[in-house]
């Protein structure tokens, strides 16, 4: 079975050998009722698996399973699932980010330990999806990724609902507009099927990335999780994984500049998440590629938004699949210049190749370059005093006139205060105000979680005010909108600027001037610094004080010092 392969089959190392050592692990393995002629050398494919029933959005991944290790079986390789941790984004506390880089960790370490030679990874809600691609870039081989799709659009009393509408009828039950029973039915009918969340957020702008990447198949990122096809694609990678390891096609010949450089305009071509910059800064250094946030103002900013999705618009991913998905974006920026046609994908072909043919069937929803949703509405970087290394916004998910802004800062110092204070009727505040909040970094929280689209305070909501200019440290979910200033950086735990703002001092705001600028002179900054002390979360033991004290910055991926780069693949020392 070895014959068409260039490289010895890594999991020959365990199964391969002819005394004592290669008998016990064998035997041991047979006692899943293996026979003997899955150890003469085909693929061993790893399945790893993101099943939960503490992650909903994967809570149909046993099946996804299934169908993986048919196609496996199919093309003659041996399929061995393993599951990791699951960081699923709704009942993770105190956030799914904060357990991001450890599921990386288990990824990575899960594989290398392993008689694994490719690995197909099952991802779907928001951070399985970042922390199985960094885990497994860390190692380096064969890799494909299937996303678990999204769920079916929302159904509530007639109206045809997405997770962005959960924010506006949270309001609306704030205000008093909606009922204790209406609620209820929401909850129902909003999440009704298996799947991630079903508008353009963290999940599907991540599959739109593995897609996007080149290292999932085309359509990977919007065929419904409850769509036959998502489990006909399941069953295809499992097909596919095991050629791309008898050709030796290892992730980093995927997963190249030009791969996240395509990704990158991708991302502003779906109006996808600014969680986006963090998760593949993140990847890209696992593989070695270097990539800046600066990479995404300058290839992205300029790129036209042509996916009409909520948040960013109005369609859902049900209808972003019905409309082409994907491939069509892809075909849009190839056609206009902003495609490296030449990426190599799983698929063996070119991203060009792969995408080249496709048909849109409903331009309402995936807009040309000549009539595209908006026009120059990727994720903006800013720069100023208030985050010498970066801050960000998404320019499309903000009421415009507020792109451009002064005001007064409202200062929360953490977001127990900001919850606290917004809620109080009598808090001094008017729509121009600029919400300010610290301690909501990797560090201070920690583990940087999506609170930065802070609540309109109550009194100005019952006056109709529906976005301000919101600052902080922290991220948002990629179902949220406004004008909002997010991952500043440094973050206000390790003293950045952000630390020193006081309530009152005047901030300006200007996008398209990339600037964010707190008015306050360098010699009162330096005094406030001074007598500052850090805000931050001080964990005194375990994972907790792990992270923090090894957590990097936001516009360096938050990922852990140590974990940056690729240890490569060789199997570990056999205690035989
Ligand atoms: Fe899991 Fe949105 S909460 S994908």
């Amino acid at each position: 079975m070895t014959d068409d392969l260039k490289h010895p089959l890594r999991s020959q190392s365990w199964f391969g050998g002819k005394g004592l050592k290669g008998f016990v692990d064998r035997s041991w393995v047979r006692s899943r009722s293996v026979p003997g002629d899955h150890f003469d050398g085909r693929p061993i494919i790893g399945i790893c698996n993101t099943w939960s029933e503490l992650t909903p959005c994967n809570s149909h991944f046993r099946v996804l399973a299934e169908h993986v290790r048919m196609g496996i079986l199919e093309a003659g390789g041996v399929p061995a699932e393993f599951p990791v941790t699951s960081p699923g984004e709704t009942l993770t506390r105190p956030t799914a980010m904060f357990l991001r880089n450890l599921t990386s960790m288990d990824v990575e370490e899960s594989i290398r330990a392993n008689p694994i030679d490719g690995v197909v990874l099952l991802m779907g809600c928001d951070k399985t999806t970042p922390s199985l691609l960094m885990g497994a870039a860390s190692v380096n081989v064969p890799t494909i990724g299937v996303s678990g799709g999204p769920m079916l659009n929302g159904s509530f009393r007639g109206r045809r609902l997405g997770i962005a509408d959960m924010w506006k009828l949270a309001d609306d039950f704030r205000k008093g507009e909606i009922g204790q029973d209406e609620m209820a039915d929401l909850e129902a009918g909003l999440n009704r099927s298996n799947g991630s969340c079903n508008i353009m957020g963290t999940a599907s702008t991540m599959a739109a990335m593995v897609e996007a990447l080149g290292i999932g198949l085309p359509e990977n990122a919007a065929i419904p999780a409850s769509d036959a096809r998502r489990n006909v694609l399941a069953r295809m990678a499992g097909r596919r994984i095991v050629e791309l390891v008898r050709q030796q096609v290892l992730m980093s010949h995927i997963l190249t500049r030009e791969a996240f450089e395509n990704a990158i305009r991708v991302n502003a071509a779906i109006g996808g998440s600014t969680n986006a910059i963090i998760h593949l800064t993140a990847v890209a250094r696992r593989i070695g590629v270097e990539m800046t946030i600066d990479d995404w103002d300058r290839l992205g900013s300029s790129v036209p938004t042509l996916v009409n999705i909520q948040p960013s618009g109005e369609h859902l991913m049900q209808d972003f699949h019905e409309a082409g998905g994907v491939p069509v974006v892809l075909r849009e920026l190839g056609e206009n210049g902003l495609l490296h046609k030449d990426a190599m994908t799983v698929t063996g072909q070119s991203i060009w190749d792969n995408n080249a043919q496709a048909k849109c069937w409903n331009r309402d929803v995936i807009r040309t370059f000549a009539e595209p949703l908006m026009r120059d509405s990727g994720l903006a970087v800013l720069r100023g005093n208030l985050c010498p290394d970066g801050a960000v916004i998404k320019p499309s998910a903000a009421q415009q006139d507020l792109l451009r802004h002064r005001g007064r800062a409202v200062v929360f110092e953490n977001a127990e205060e900001m919850h606290r204070r917004l809620a109080d009727p009598d808090l001094d505040v008017t729509a121009d105000s600029v919400l300010v909040m610290k301690n909501c970094g990797p560090r201070g929280y920690p583990g940087m979680p999506e609170l930065g689209n802070m609540p309109i305070p109550r009194k100005l909501l019952t006056q109709g005010v529906t976005d301000m200019v919101r600052i902080s440290d922290a991220r948002m979910s990629g179902t949220a909108f406004g004008a909002v200033v997010l991952h500043v950086s440094p973050e206000a735990a390790v003293g950045g600027t952000l630390a020193l703002v006081e309530e009152g001092d005047w901030i300006e705001l200007d996008v398209p001037a990339r600037r964010l600028t707190l008015e306050v002179g360098d010699e009162e900054l330096a005094r406030r610094r001074s007598v500052w002390t850090s805000g931050g979360a001080k964990p005194e033991r375990g994972f907790a004080k792990l992270y923090v004290e090894h957590v990097n910055q936001a516009h360096d991926g938050a990922d852990f010092d140590f974990l940056v780069g690729c240890s490569g693949s060789e199997p570990p020392p056999d205690q035989h």
